[in-house]
């Protein structure tokens, strides 16, 4: 089971187009409240996301690694490598870091972090089941897009935390209009 678990503005946006996640860091919500973070994560077995992402977690962090789950950056380059960390760098097809991933998370959920353009690469292999958002009360305008690609998805569960309206989608595929 892969899940796109993220936070978005509410005109589809991840990050600014400078990849500032500001306003969203200063929203007020509760960490054990619905669709919260420890919980998820409580049932996350390894971790994916895009280069973006992994450099701005590292930034973030001081250049430290928040995950001891096996995680996979994927990247067409060779970015620093945290001294200790459980990362592997892959590219390409998405598909055997998925089988691997699976092998590695013991029966537990894939976590994927982001970003949008990953999560459509899962989709077109048909290997994203859900798609879980919390949505900021924040509009930007432009930035990193939430899931550019056209699909079906089912509304499974929704809530409130804080500032945050949270929505658990499964997908079901390709939008309905595409497929022939
Ligand atoms: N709102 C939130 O909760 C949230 C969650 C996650 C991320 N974010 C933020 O959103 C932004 C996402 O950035 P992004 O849209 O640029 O996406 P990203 O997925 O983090 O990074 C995209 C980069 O990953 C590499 N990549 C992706 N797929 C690949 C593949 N199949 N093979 C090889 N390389 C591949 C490519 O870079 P290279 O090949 O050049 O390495 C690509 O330019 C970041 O600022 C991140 O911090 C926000």
């Amino acid at each position: 089971m892969l899940t796109y678990y993220t936070a978005t503005t509410l005109d589809g946006f991840l990050a600014d187009p400078e990849d500032s996640l500001d306003w969203l860091l200063r929203q007020p919500h509760d960490e054990d409240g619905p669709f919260g973070f420890d919980a998820f994560m409580a049932g996350v077995g390894a971790v994916v996301m895009g280069s973006t992402t992994y450099e701005w977690v590292l930034a973030h962090e001081g250049g430290n690694w928040p995950y001891s789950l096996p995680a996979w950056v994927m990247t067409s380059r060779n970015p620093a490598l945290v001294d200790g960390a459980d990362i592997r760098f892959a590219s390409g097809d998405v598909r055997p870091v998925h089988a691997a991933m699976t092998a590695a998370a013991g029966g537990r959920r894939l976590w994927l972090v982001g970003g949008g353009d990953l999560a459509g690469q899962f989709a077109e292999a048909g290997l994203l089941d859900e798609v879980v958002v919390s949505i900021a009360p924040v509009t930007l305008g432009a930035g990193r897009p939430l899931l550019p690609r056209r699909l079906d998805l089912q509304l499974v569960e929704a809530g409130v935390n804080g500032a945050f309206v949270g929505a658990r989608y499964r997908v079901t595929g390709p939008l309905l209009e595409d497929r022939s």
